[in-house]
C-alpha cells in the first residue's frame, strides 16, 4: 500500500497530518463553532478534550491506514482554515469530508482541499471515494459536484446530525467518485 504524504501543498493551502498540539487551534477556529458544525456528523466540541479525542482518533487511523485526516492551513497568513481527509473503510473504499472555519467560507477552499483528497485517494489505491451530505446542504453538494462526484441518490432517514435534530435521522445525499489506477 502506498502511503500518502503527510504534508501537501496546494495553491493557497498547506494540508498536513494533525498533531496532538493542534488541539487549541482546531477548537478555537472551528470545532466549537455551532454555525460551522450544524451539518457535520459529530457533536460541537464543548471543551478542548473533545478536540483531543478527535486527534487521538486521527492518530489511530493514520497508524492503521495509508492516510487519514489533514488540517488545512493558509499559506498566506498561516492561520488554520479547516480540516479534510480520508476515512478508510476498506483498502479500496474511503469516505471524505471537509469543514472550514466560518471566515474561510465562500473562497473555494473546500474545492481546493477536496481536489487534493482526490489525489491522495488515487495515490493510495482507493477505488471508491464517497461523501454523505445533508439533503438541504446545497453548498456541500456543490463542492462535491465541482470535484466530479456523482450523486448516487438519497439515503432516507439515514444519519443522525447531533447538532441539528439529535435523535431524528435525516435524509442524506450519497456522492461518490470511482478512481482508476
Ligand atoms: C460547506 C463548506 C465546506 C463549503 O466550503 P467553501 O470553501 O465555502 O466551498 P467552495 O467555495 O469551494 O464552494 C462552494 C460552492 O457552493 C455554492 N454555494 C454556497 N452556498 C450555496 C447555497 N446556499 N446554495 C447553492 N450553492 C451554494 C457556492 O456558490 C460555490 O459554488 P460555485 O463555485 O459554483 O459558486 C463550508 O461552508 C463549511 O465548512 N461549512 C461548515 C461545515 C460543513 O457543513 N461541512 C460539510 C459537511 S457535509
Amino acid at each position: 500500500m502506498t502511503r500518502a504524504p503527510e504534508t501537501i501543498d496546494t495553491t493557497r493551502l498547506v494540508l498536513r497530518r494533525p498533531r496532538l498540539d493542534d488541539a487549541d487551534a482546531i477548537f478555537t477556529r472551528y470545532a466549537a463553532d455551532p454555525d460551522v458544525t450544524r451539518y457535520v456528523g459529530w457533536p460541537t466540541h464543548n471543551t478542548v478534550d473533545d478536540t483531543r479525542a478527535f486527534l487521538a482518533f486521527s492518530e489511530g487511523h493514520w497508524a492503521q491506514w495509508p492516510a487519514g485526516a489533514y488540517l488545512a492551513w493558509s499559506r498566506d497568513d498561516g492561520k488554520l482554515v479547516g480540516s479534510t481527509g480520508l476515512l478508510f473503510e476498506t483498502r479500496r473504499r474511503a469516505m471524505t469530508g471537509y469543514v472550514l472555519a466560518r471566515d474561510a467560507w465562500g473562497r473555494g477552499y473546500a474545492t481546493e482541499a477536496l481536489t487534493a483528497m482526490l489525489h491522495v485517494a488515487l495515490l493510495t489505491g482507493v477505488q471508491r471515494l464517497y461523501a454523505l451530505c445533508h439533503a438541504d446542504h446545497r453548498a456541500s453538494a456543490r463542492v462535491l459536484e465541482k470535484c466530479g462526484f456523482v450523486c448516487e441518490g438519497t439515503l432516507r432517514r439515514y444519519e443522525d446530525f447531533p447538532n441539528l435534530r439529535p435523535g431524528e435521522p435525516q435524509d442524506v445525499l450519497c456522492y461518490a467518485t470511482i478512481l482508476q489506477i
